[in-house]
């Protein structure tokens, strides 16, 4: 492989960090309407970690995702601070924002053909990104894009360079924007569901080639999946998102095996994952909240089998359970 960043197998825990995210939040507000849908978000990542969102539709995911390159309509107010490899991206100037969004930061979308113009050859598409932020011609971004075809496993890639986005097949696209997303050697690669619009089969080859990549070429990436199984397979860190909040985070092994947050728990006992075999299913109650009235305590108290009086009375504290374990409830001593 040519050109590649340095693979890290074990990130330097004292190393600073690629991305350091600081009481993110995110509102949007319109004439009669200020609604919070991100808030106080912190975290952390390494070079070479995968850190995992996950959480029921609306909480939050996709908008942390889209703060990180700062994609915002003009309704969005946005406060906290954003580092990535040491830039403060809420401060940078449009010119340096883009060289950030597709050099040091690229995106993989649910839909591929969001990502590609129809009316251009995935080749064109792809040569013209490399020759956009390496400065090179598009002859020598052509050669690259090749590279990156065969990268990313697609069968009969010189042919492929000239074939059109619907020529393809929804694999074989999905494919083709992870090339696009890798042609500027991003330090972090932010994939918001990639293989949700895919079968089942299709899905497991493209996730097994985004965790290859993403090893063999060392970069940080941030996953949202509806899957479990999936985050497990492929997270180092996870996040679980409600209502705009991390309300659980922690590495793999201590969200996962010893959940704390009631509606983490809730998650596990509702979806089918490894862990689930032999169980019956078992579905948080109610639906999730209406981000223009939350209610003042906890978010999910109002569907939360542990609640009590002192969960209404405040946001509650992130508390630290050890290691890189944080939840945030005020009933976790009560809770085993
Ligand atoms: N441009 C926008 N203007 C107003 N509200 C928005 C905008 N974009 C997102 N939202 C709202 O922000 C909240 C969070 O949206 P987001 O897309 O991040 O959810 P998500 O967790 O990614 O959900 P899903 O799993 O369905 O993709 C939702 O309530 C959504 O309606
Ligand atoms: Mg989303």
């Amino acid at each position: 492989m040519q050109d590649t960043a340095i693979y890290v197998p074990n990130p330097d825990p004292t190393a600073a960090p690629l991305v350091d995210v600081q009481d993110l939040t995110v509102r949007f507000v319109s004439r009669d309407l200020d609604i919070p849908v991100v808030s106080g978000v912190s975290f952390q990542l390494q070079q070479g970690q995968v850190l995992c969102l996950l959480g029921e539709s609306g909480s939050g995911k996709s908008v942390t995702m889209r703060a990180l390159m700062r994609l915002f309509p003009p309704t969005a107010r946005i406060g906290g601070t954003i580092h990535v490899d040491g830039q403060n991206i809420l401060a940078l100037p449009e010119r340096g924002l883009r060289r950030v969004r597709g050099g040091l930061i690229s995106m993989v979308f649910q839909e591929p053909m969001t990502a590609f113009d129809p009316v251009f050859t995935i080749g064109v598409q792809i040569a013209e990104s490399v020759a956009y932020h390496d400065g090179t011609s598009l002859r020598q971004g052509r050669i690259r894009a090749l590279e990156l075809l065969e990268l990313v496993q697609v069968p009969s890639a010189r042919r492929r360079l000239d074939a059109y986005p619907h020529e393809l097949s929804g694999g074989l696209r999905q494919r083709a924007m992870i090339a696009l997303a890798l042609a500027c050697r991003p330090k972090l690669l932010l994939a918001d569901e990639p293989t949700t619009a895919l079968d089942a089969t299709v899905q497991i080859q493209i996730l097994l080639l985004l965790r290859e990549l993403q090893r063999e070429l060392g970069m940080a990436t941030i996953f949202v999946t509806h899957d479990l199984g999936v985050a497990c397979e492929v997270a180092d860190q996870i996040a679980v998102m409600y209502a705009g909040r991390f309300v659980e985070s922690g590495s793999v092994v201590e969200v996962m095996d010893a959940p704390r947050h009631p509606y983490t728990s809730g998650l596990l006992r509702s979806t089918i994952h490894a862990g689930t075999k032999g169980h019956k299913l078992d579905p948080i109650p109610g639906s999730p909240p209406d981000l223009a009235e939350l209610p003042p305590g906890c978010a999910f108290a109002p569907r939360c089998h542990n609640v009590e009086k002192d969960c209404l009375d405040g946001p509650p504290p992130n508390i630290i359970l050890g290691g890189s374990h944080r939840a945030r409830c005020v009933r976790l001593a009560d809770i085993i």
